[in-house]
């Protein structure tokens, strides 16, 4: 059956009602642009850091690991040209007072202005208005708008003592990729560990992004998480890393469950400040309107390290010990965003079917990704036995797997909610399992076929199903 259309509103109420994502601060109003995930959004979310991980650390013989700080010394980000230049262009309406992104509204009339300054898109409203031309507020649809003015999205704390005099001085910022912790541990991890070029950093964590618009639920947020990789080698293997980067991470999406048809590449031709060349992987996002990034892969050459040998004074040449010659390697990276390609596997694995006239919506996760491997349910709540013998199926199996035990409603009921989170398979335990052939009924999520299978064959057959 065809899959119906994916709208914003069928993903945030599932969202919700099925316990994945919650708005932040939900009983003060709420608090726009950061989103917690609830007991079935972190078990995905996690699901997604776990493959990702293996197969850019556990399964790479040239890539290790890390967990740096959020917090790093001020001066990083200056060396990085973030404090200077990580901005966004924003215009005000001077009416409603809704804050949009200028080279948004550039689009709107055909114009790439991705990457462009606030003093390049004024010149380009003021040739939109010689041709009579208006940008309007996308709120109220008026056009009294302030100029577009550049926007630091960098986001600003403070440590240690926060009294007026020191608030300035003791300003640090919460890092806006997390990229910058990699750059700065590079000499650490050649010192202690027994790399050598060509390999690859990677770490999991939060970043921070003083975002002007964020409206398109966890798609951008102002505390989001990224995924990346920085691999350090030689200038004259990035071409050859690059694409075989590139490809591995194209197949890690479709090993996944994403269908070809939904990603695309998108070269950049106007790059960041660090890239010298740059592509990313967009994913269709129907319920946004169509195929928008979700993963960066760039070549950022020698930027990093030589910004912070220069900031620092600290040598962060590579001494190769064949030729003797001593260099800075340079850098390609990838770069994910854990919250986006969460929200992309959401929408990959809905679907709604037509079932005896009632609309069945299940998410088909890949096993492997599914929050919720096994549900174990008794068939009715009020019989000891059977309760017993559920909760004794469900300890053993959740030593394996992460499993649920519902004894709520009817059966029927109890399958809809498995599948509204993407359960692979119920274990329902019946009369028959305790008076006649101590077996289960495995209820399969896609096929929604049922078989009976003995208890202490359960492991094995599990076993079997989640075996990769
Ligand atoms: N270190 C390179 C870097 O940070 P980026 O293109 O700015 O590159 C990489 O970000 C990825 O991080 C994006 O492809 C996206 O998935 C994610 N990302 C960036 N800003 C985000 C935001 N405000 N909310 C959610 N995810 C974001």
């Amino acid at each position: 059956m065809a899959k119906q259309k994916i709208t914003i509103e069928k993903i945030t109420s599932l969202c919700k009602r099925r316990g994945f994502v919650f708005l932040s601060s939900e009983i003060y109003g709420g608090f726009a642009a950061v989103y917690d995930y609830g007991p079935y959004g972190i078990e995905l979310k996690n699901n997604l850091a776990r493959e990702w991980w293996k197969h850019m650390v556990q399964m790479r013989a040239d890539v290790v690991g890390l967990d740096s700080g959020i917090f790093m010394h001020p001066i990083v980000w200056k060396a990085s040209g973030h404090v200077d230049g990580f901005d966004d262009p924003r215009i005000d309406c001077k009416d409603c007072k809704t804050r949009m992104r200028a080279d948004h509204m550039l689009e709107a009339f055909g114009i790439d202005a991705d990457k462009m300054s606030a003093n390049e898109i004024n010149a380009e409203i003021k040739k939109l208005k010689e041709k009579g031309k208006k940008l309007k507020c996308t709120t109220c649809g008026k056009t009294n708008l302030t100029p577009a003015k550049n926007f630091s999205l960098m986001v600003k704390s403070n440590l240690g003592s926060p009294t007026d005099e020191l608030l300035e001085k003791n300003a640090v910022y919460l890092r806006p990729e997390t990229c910058g912790g990699i750059y700065l541990n590079y000499r650490n991890i050649l010192d202690s560990t027994r790399v050598k070029l060509p390999f690859g950093i990677a770490q999991i964590g939060k970043a921070f992004r003083n975002e002007i618009v964020a409206r398109q639920f966890i798609f951008r947020t102002r505390e989001f998480e990224q995924m990346e990789m920085q691999y350090f080698l030689r200038p004259n293997e990035m071409q050859e890393k690059y694409e075989e980067w590139k490809k591995m991470r194209w197949n890690w999406y479709l090993e996944y469950g994403i269908k070809e048809k939904n990603i695309k590449w998108h070269k950049h031709v106007k790059l960041a400040h660090y890239a010298a060349e740059a592509c990313d992987i967009e994913y269709n996002f129907e319920a946004l309107g169509g195929f928008k990034e979700m993963e960066g892969i760039h070549q950022r050459g020698d930027w990093d390290l030589s910004q912070h040998q220069k900031f620092s004074g600290a040598k962060l040449e590579y001494l190769d010990q064949k030729t003797g010659e001593k260099f800075i390697p340079h850098i390609m990276e990838t770069s994910a965003g854990l919250n986006r390609m969460f929200f992309a596997f959401l929408h990959e694995a809905y679907t709604e079917e037509e079932i005896d006239g009632s609309t069945r919506v299940v998410l088909k996760f890949d096993r492997r990704l599914a929050p919720v491997k096994i549900a174990v349910f008794p068939l009715l709540k009020n019989k000891p036995e059977l309760v017993k013998k559920a909760k004794g199926i469900f300890s053993g199996l959740a030593k394996k797997y992460m499993c649920e035990f519902d004894d709520n409603g009817n059966i029927g009921k109890r399958y809809r909610r498995q599948d509204e989170i993407g359960t692979p398979y119920c274990v329902t335990v019946d009369f028959d399992t305790i008076e006649k052939d101590n077996s289960v009924t495995v209820r399969d999520r896609d096929t929604m076929k049922q078989e009976r299978v003995k208890i202490e064959e359960l492991d094995d057959y599990f076993g079997e199903k989640f075996k990769i």
